[in-house]
């Protein structure tokens, strides 16, 4: 069972072919007049999406499984909400959508949540996503993960995490700080301060270890 797991987890692979158009703050997606953002564009991260699945998890047999995936539901979900709410300015269908995601696959994205394409949460259950945080592109958020506020404060107070990080089970990642480019949070850490790109993060609160460039596997072991 632990073999399986491990292994598992040393074939998680970052992919690094796609263009990354999130740098951190903006993505292109966002940086676009809202009026001008189009259904095919959500539909090509949600593609995106997808294809991060499939490229990163190797308990997937085929790749009509991913519709069984309610990470990926609630992905979908939160594109679609996030899209009425930037294009239509609508706030009651996008929240009801994202209460609705929530019922079904524990997940609560906001729907003003900034999130790059590639996105993977895997195992879905108990993921919280605040409005205001940031995410770039190929990403992977494991269950139980938070990005959160640290209390009650207003404006931006959720985390922006880089292109290619991740995120273990259970890690909370609080208040407005940043998590640079291909770095991973250790499962069960609580990362209070900015960690620069290509550092592993593990512990409570977080000790920060830099673990160079080596951005296409996940883990040595
Ligand atoms: C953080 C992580 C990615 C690091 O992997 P790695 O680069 O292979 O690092 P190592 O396993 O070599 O560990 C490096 C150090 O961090 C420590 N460490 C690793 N993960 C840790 C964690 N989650 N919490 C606290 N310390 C941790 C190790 O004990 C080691 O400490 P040392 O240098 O003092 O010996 C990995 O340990 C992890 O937590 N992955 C999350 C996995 C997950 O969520 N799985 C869910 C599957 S359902």
């Amino acid at each position: 069972m632990m073999t399986s797991r491990v292994s598992r987890l040393s074939a998680l692979r970052f992919r690094t072919n796609t263009p990354l158009y999130f740098n951190c703050t903006t993505c292109r997606f966002y940086n676009k007049d809202p009026q001008s953002i189009t259904v095919r564009a959500v539909f090509q991260n949600i593609k995106e999406d997808v294809n991060m699945i499939v490229e990163n998890d190797s308990a997937l047999k085929s790749r009509f499984e991913v519709v069984l995936y309610l990470g990926l539901w609630a992905t979908c979900t939160y594109r679609i909400a996030n899209y009425l709410y930037l294009r239509y300015h609508l706030k009651i269908l996008p929240k009801l959508l994202t209460v609705a995601a929530q019922i079904i696959t524990g997940v609560e994205i906001h729907h003003a949540a900034k999130i790059g394409p590639g996105l993977f949460i895997d195992h879905a259950t108990g993921v919280v996503v605040g409005e205001t945080s940031e995410i770039g592109s190929n990403c992977i958020l494991f269950h139980g993960s938070t990005l959160g506020a640290t209390g009650l404060e207003h404006g931006k107070r959720h985390p922006t995490l880089g292109n290619r990080v991740f995120v273990g089970a259970g890690a909370k990642i609080l208040g407005n700080i940043t998590i640079g480019d291909n770095c991973r949070v250790g499962a069960g850490s609580v990362v209070l301060k900015d960690v620069p790109p290509n550092c592993t993060v593990v512990g409570v609160p977080g000790k920060i270890k830099p673990h160079g460039n080596n951005n296409t596997k996940l883990s040595n072991k």
